[in-house]
């Protein structure tokens, strides 16, 4: 018996024990940490966060993608032909911002005879409450779709919605992504995503991040679980060309994050890497344009709203990089956009990858950085030095100290140091990072962020 299959072995072994706990059941409201925050976990993923893992199992996970302006259409068109008339209605799941949104596909579902309901609740990282509320609605209403309209938080809000209309007995907390199916789209047949702004990929990926509610402080909780790829996506600018700066830059450097370190990581196959190439290169061509004239540049928006998309199927079908826990902990302590946390940290989580890795290399053309005869040294400070400037290009900061939106204090940061430090070692992404995480790492990679200093361990 090889190395690798005792190792899976204990781990199926070990999957067994955590089945038993989560057949415990317990509800949304009991205070409880994950799966992923387990220490036998950890201790099992720190192996298999090596190459051992990669080629052993993989699997692509993708909607189908509707394009264009027929694309609300044509996902109406499917409800109609595939669910019969009497049991033909969506739930619409929007937010305050997006529900404007919402009459560009009433008309179509009117028209295929579709009868359907708004719920525009959701709040920004959807903390469980909007769960438990959208859930009732489903009981009452019984849709046989869910059509979410809005960015990130509404998309992942109708994932975990739909699972829990499905299967009321799941325990979140530990929903480990390696069991057996649980069998969801029983009762809502078309799970349906439409983008209102262009970097999550929640509209392509089997991920959720909630608000874990009934923590203190608040924690970001993740949950990921193949059945949650979305049936349908819909990309059509009419949606995202609205888009103010802000949420352009913030959404884009979320998706500059997703492509980059995904592809830095062991985790891709060579269809992961072409998304995630092309994803960068899109992104380091039209996200400066999309930020700069926004509705004034619709091709800007398109390709950014494709490169979402494609840095969303890069990362979903693998891993983002650690920029994603420290971002994931930082955004939650300090409130700051997930995107502008995420791309703030993107320096340090490639400082640190770059240790173990020559992956990062292929990038350096894309962000104009000839490798010529310079050691491996000094086309990493280049590459670094170029991914800032184009950070910085779109008024991105790339150290805490110089973040605008919000500022921070340095001494209240400091303080909170080794919270952020835990949360982060405690995030799903920590688990499989191929560089084994803790808390010490993370507290040094936070003090280096302060004030921009490159990772140098
Ligand atoms: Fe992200």
């Amino acid at each position: 018996m090889t190395l690798t299959n005792i190792y899976i072995n204990n781990f199926i072994r070990d999957l067994k024990k955590i089945k038993k706990i989560k057949e415990s059941r317990l509800s949304m409201s009991q205070k409880q940490p994950t799966w992923y925050e387990q220490q036998m976990i950890k201790d099992m993923m720190g192996l298999f966060g090596g190459k051992a893992i990669r080629g052993i199992t993989s699997s692509f996970r993708s909607p189908k993608l509707y394009i264009g302006k027929t694309g609300i259409l044509s996902m109406a068109g499917d409800l109609e032909a595939f669910i019969d008339k009497e049991n033909r209605r969506a739930l619409i799941i929007t937010d305050s911002f997006t529900k404007k949104f919402a009459s560009k596909v009433t008309e179509s579902l009117e028209y295929c005879e579709v009868d359907y309901r708004i719920y525009s609740n959701i709040e920004p990282e959807v903390p469980l409450i909007n769960i438990e509320d959208g859930v009732k609605i489903c009981e009452e209403f019984k849709p046989t779709a869910i059509i979410a309209i809005g960015g990130g938080s509404v998309m992942d809000a109708a994932k975990v919605i739909m699972l829990k209309y499905e299967k009321p007995e799941t325990n979140l907390y530990m929903l480990l992504p390696l069991g057996s199916p649980l069998g969801l789209r029983k009762k809502i047949r078309y799970l349906i995503a439409i983008p209102t702004t262009s970097g999550t990929g929640s509209e392509v990926t089997n991920a959720a991040v909630l608000t874990d509610t009934n923590r203190t402080p608040y924690k970001k909780f993740e949950i990921t679980w193949p059945e949650l790829v979305p049936d349908i996506a819909i990309l059509d600018t009419d949606f995202v060309e609205d888009m103010p700066p802000f949420l352009t830059k913030g959404t884009g450097l979320d998706a500059l994050a997703h492509a980059v370190g995904s592809y830095v990581s062991n985790w891709g196959t060579p269809l992961i890497d072409a998304l995630n190439l092309t994803a960068i290169r899109e992104t380091v061509k039209y996200l400066p344009r999309a930020y700069k004239y926004g509705k004034g540049d619709i091709e800007a928006r398109s390709h950014m709203q494709m490169a979402a998309t494609l840095a969303g199927l890069g990362f979903g079908n693998s891993l983002p990089g650690i920029d994603h826990s420290l971002g994931h902990s930082f955004g939650k302590i300090f409130n700051v956009h997930h995107g502008l946390a995420v791309g703030l940290f993107l320096p340090y989580s490639l400082g640190f990858q770059a240790k173990v890795t020559d992956r990062w290399k292929d990038l350096c053309p894309i962000f104009g950085v000839e490798p010529g005869n310079k050691d491996r040294d000094t086309l990493f400070k280049d590459f670094l030095g170029a991914l800032n400037d184009f950070i910085h290009s779109i008024d991105g900061p790339t150290c805490v100290k110089d973040l605008n939106e919000p500022t921070i204090n340095k001494d209240e940061y400091m303080n909170k140091i080794v919270l952020l430090a835990e949360y982060a070692e405690d995030d799903a992404v920590s688990l499989l990072s191929y560089r084994p995480m803790t808390v010490s790492l993370y507290k040094k990679i936070f003090e280096y962020a302060w004030d921009g200093k490159n990772i140098d361990f």
